[in-house]
């Protein structure tokens, strides 16, 4: 299996704003059916991140230029849209520019430009899609909408190149967590979703709670691996007995409570513990809903992506749970876990494939469902 991803150079750094390249090998790739090679232009700048990236074949990244906004949120303690979105003007043009030329390509040897259009920040989105349309229209090249957390299933298949549906998708980011059946290429089933907050919106404020800061999935992966899991019992939510459902927000509260308790009685806390114990909640409900989805639809493959699919105790925990039943684990490198225009070229060539190109009012999609063309939505049991 490849593991060819790791190789990040930190390009430069200014105001805050960290651009990164990284690319996957070249072998092994999988060329669609009728030899024709096809590259894609992409684009996704659905939060944080403004990023471009060439990929051919869907799978043989040949640049991926990512420039992060996190060390200029870091002082707000989150993301703030408005600055964001005013980030993604000033670096899209040059984002797109690195990726061409990385990729030694100009706009002609391009087949088709993709742009994440939901869900996410609607200011943000609506640069990379703004972006894209403008490419289109002035090469005439089809323009290929993609859904983010698709991007993130698909980030999958360019770390792995035998990987091929079906197989069972755990998707945990800042903003979503699914159990998703990936059925075919861009054919899912939403088996489980969360109830209330993401995984990764629970990191984010637990950290801040316990005084980590931003962004919080990092740091509490960090300050867990410091203390001890089994230190303070925190609530694993159940949501029922026929659900995959997600719900952090009782987790997310019990640690407040503790935090508030111990700070009237005037007692030391160990934020080591505090982490250690509120993410080993969260990865035993992540991987018991998950290894539970994949024994009752017989899947033999799971996959993790999104940002927390980077969270070293989750990447563990679900790797020894699949070598004692026998299933096979795919798990990207975490930069290609957290947002990157790499995974939406992946996705959006399989949507070229199918032909599903968009028009000159493709729109930024806050609050898009996941598979919008094929949307099903199943509670345990009811495959
Ligand atoms: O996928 P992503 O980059 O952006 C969204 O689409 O939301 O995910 C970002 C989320 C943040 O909440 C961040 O705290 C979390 O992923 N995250 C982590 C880790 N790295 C990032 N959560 C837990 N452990 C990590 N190592
Ligand atoms: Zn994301």
């Amino acid at each position: 299996m490849g593991n060819n991803n790791e190789n990040i150079q930190r390009r430069t750094e200014e105001d805050g704003v960290i651009f990164m390249s990284v690319k996957s090998d070249a072998e092994n790739q999988v060329k669609p059916s009728d030899d024709k090679d096809i590259t894609i232009l992409a684009i996704e700048s659905s939060c944080d991140e403004t990023a471009a990236a060439v990929v051919r074949n869907g799978r043989e990244v040949l640049s991926n230029i990512i420039s992060s906004q996190i060390a200029l949120h870091t002082i707000y303690g989150g993301v703030v849209p408005e600055i964001a979105s005013r980030k993604h003007v000033e670096k899209i043009n040059g984002c797109v520019r690195a990726a061409l030329s990385e990729a030694g390509c100009t706009l002609d040897d391009i087949d088709a430009i993709a742009v994440t259009y939901g869900p996410g920040l609607v200011g943000a989105l609506l640069v990379g899609v703004s972006e894209a349309k403008a490419l289109s229209f002035a090469t005439g090249k089809p323009l290929v909408g993609v859904h983010h957390i698709e991007g993130h299933i698909c980030a999958n298949y360019i770390e792995y190149k035998e990987l091929e549906p079906p197989f069972m998708c755990l998707v945990a980011s800042g903003g979503h967590s699914h159990l998703v059946y990936v059925k075919d290429y861009g054919v899912y089933d939403i088996i489980g979703q969360t109830r209330d907050d993401a995984a990764g919106e629970a990191f984010d404020k637990v950290a801040r709670a316990i005084g980590l800061g931003y962004p919080g999935g990092p740091k509490v992966d960090a300050a867990a691996r410091q203390g001890n899991p089994d230190a303070i019992s925190f609530p694993r939510a159940k949501t029922s007995e026929k659900s995959y459902d997600f719900s952090f927000s009782g987790l997310k509260s019990a640690v407040l409570n503790y935090l508030n308790q111990a700070e009237m009685k005037g007692e030391e806390v160990n934020k080591n513990d505090v982490a250690a114990s509120f993410q080993k909640a969260v990865v035993d409900v992540l991987t018991e809903h998950t290894m539970e989805a994949a024994k009752e639809y017989g899947c033999k493959k799971i996959a993790i992506a999104g940002g927390v699919a980077s969270n070293t105790s989750l990447r563990e925990r679900l790797q020894s749970e699949c070598e004692k039943q026998g299933i096979a684990f795919f798990r990207p490198s975490p930069v290609l876990c957290t947002d990157n225009a790499a995974m939406i070229g992946a996705a959006g060539y399989y949507e070229f494939l199918k032909g599903n190109t968009m028009g000159m009012d493709l729109n930024a999609v806050p609050n898009l469902p996941l598979g919008d063309r094929e949307r099903r939505y199943h509670g345990r049991s009811s495959k």
